[in-house]
């Protein structure tokens, strides 16, 4: 039903639901081989200040959270390798609605599948703040995995 699609974004942060949205994914792209799937890891490092001056990032800490990102994208890359498929993983640093959106943007894919929650724990919002700007700003159709 949905094959049309050949170019197709995973939103991932490593939570159940981006698991489930990778799944979902996949299983879409199992459909047709040319589908291409390129799944995206945003990373938004805290910035930690210190007396006198503004925007210092703690390098350690970067550090830290780059090696946790690897971890993840580890399993990720495992699991794609069952798709004969075009497939990549992709990292990137800063704000995570914003940075999905102009990635899609960028690869022209034309779908995102994201999980409806993510991380933060908030489960009395039904959509996430991430997947809340990404459905109001995407050029493209949303798939939300519940
Ligand atoms: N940093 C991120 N990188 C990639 N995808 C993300 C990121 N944060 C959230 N997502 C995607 O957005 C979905 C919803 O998460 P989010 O809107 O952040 O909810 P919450 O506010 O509960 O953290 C996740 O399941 C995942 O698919
Ligand atoms: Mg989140």
């Amino acid at each position: 039903m949905l094959t049309f699609y050949s170019r197709i974004l995973v939103a991932y942060d490593g939570s159940d639901l981006s698991k489930k949205a990778l799944e979902m994914a996949m299983a879409l792209a199992k459909q047709d081989e040319k589908i291409e799937l390129s799944v995206v890891t945003v990373t938004n490092p805290p910035v930690a200040t210190s007396i006198g001056t503004y925007g210092i990032y703690n390098q350690e800490l970067i550090n830290e959270i780059r090696e946790s990102v690897e971890k993840i994208l580890q399993e990720v890359k495992e699991k794609l390798k069952e798709l004969p498929n075009k497939t990549k993983t992709v990292v990137l640093e800063g704000n995570p609605g914003r940075l999905i959106v102009d990635h899609a943007n960028q690869i022209s894919c034309d779908l995102i599948v994201m999980g409806s929650r993510g991380l933060s724990g908030l489960k009395e919002l039904f959509l996430g703040s991430t997947s809340h700007y990404v459905v109001q700003r995407a050029n493209c159709p949303v798939f939300i995995v519940k």
